[in-house]
């Protein structure tokens, strides 16, 4: 079959003839890749930079897409940590670990969204005890996860959605929030002064900045503030004011593979799925042949996340 290759770490994966994985596990089965997401975690993946690495080479990268299962069933699947990825004609998937899609669902939106989407929403279900009408900054609202959480946090009940990042074309195309600000600028403490929850794309010094502008600027310092680390495309570490933490009611936890269990997030899928079949978060996704794979990881603007189709 053909397949994403990497055989080395730091050169894109190419497609290549590769051979067809055998099911070890009652569990497990042999599906017909439809659609695989290239999300920035599979780039970390095919990098052998993601903290899940092992090292072992060569890698299919792809870690979760939508398959035509052998009861002819449409399902979107996550993969576990594998060298056996989804970028392939065909991978190994453990049924338990997918969701039954309805006929006429888009595969290659599926794949695109529910990564970044699911970002948010395990964030807002999973990590904290979110509430319907409280108010949510979403720090790095211009990628495609931080698009998707402003919309997530509207649909989970936010009252007031605050959409913050670096480039105000982005900023400004971002209907669903009810105010936009520019990272840097001072407006940013006034404006997100009084949120409830911060969902966090950025970490590095733009994170430490919007920590202290918020901080400083909150009237009632008693009122609990969740700040849900979800990604670190600023930087992998930041400089956190201690008084931040000692002069407000701030808890910060982290969202992602390990701090949420699998299962939590297994069981957090259908309901997602439903509401981008149903239409209810903008897409913006574009396919690419698995031939194409090699031109697709060379592109890395996040106005529209790639899918391969092989
Ligand atoms: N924990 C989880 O469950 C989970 C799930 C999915 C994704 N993530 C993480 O979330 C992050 C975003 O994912 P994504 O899918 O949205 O990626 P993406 O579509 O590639 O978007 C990344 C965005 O980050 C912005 N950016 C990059 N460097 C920046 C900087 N120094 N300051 C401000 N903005 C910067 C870019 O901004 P411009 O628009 O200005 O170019 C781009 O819009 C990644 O770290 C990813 O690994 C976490």
């Amino acid at each position: 079959m053909r397949a994403a290759v990497v055989t080395s770490f730091g050169t894109p994966p190419s497609c290549q003839d590769f051979p067809v994985p055998v099911p070890g596990a009652p569990s497990q089965e042999l599906v017909e890749v439809v659609a695989a997401g290239l999300h920035p975690r599979v780039r970390s993946q095919a990098a052998g930079s993601h903290y899940t690495s092992s090292d072992e080479l060569p890698l299919v990268p792809g870690i979760d897409g939508v398959g035509r299962f052998a009861d002819g069933t449409l399902r979107y699947f996550v993969l576990p940590d594998t060298t056996m990825g989804a970028m392939a004609e065909r991978t190994l998937v453990d049924v338990r670990r997918s969701v039954v899609l309805p006929e006429g669902t888009d595969p290659v939106v599926i794949a695109a969204a529910m990564n970044p989407a699911m970002s948010s929403w395990v964030a807002l279900r999973r990590r904290i005890s979110f509430e319907a009408g409280q108010s949510v900054l979403v720090l790095g609202a211009t990628g495609n996860a931080g698009r998707l959480a402003v919309e997530v946090a509207k649909h989970l009940g936010a009252g007031r959605v605050i959409a913050a990042g670096r480039r105000a074309d982005r900023l400004a195309a971002l209907s669903s929030a009810d105010v936009t600000v520019s990272l840097g600028d001072e407006r940013l403490g006034e404006v997100a002064a009084e949120v409830d929850v911060v969902i966090d794309y950025l970490w590095g010094e733009p994170t430490a900045e919007a920590m202290r502008a918020v901080v400083t600027g909150r009237s009632d310092r008693d009122r609990p503030l969740s700040w849900i680390e979800v990604g670190s495309v600023a930087g992998p570490t930041a400089a956190i004011p201690s008084a931040a933490l000692r002069a407000a009611r701030l808890q910060i936890v982290g969202s992602g593979q390990g701090s949420v269990p699998t299962r939590d997030i297994l069981a957090e899928l259908p309901a997602l799925a439903e509401v981008i079949t149903a239409g209810g978060l903008q897409i913006d996704a574009r396919a690419v042949p698995l031939a194409e794979v090699e031109a697709a990881w060379k592109e890395t603007d996040a106005s529209q996340r790639l899918v391969i189709t092989p």
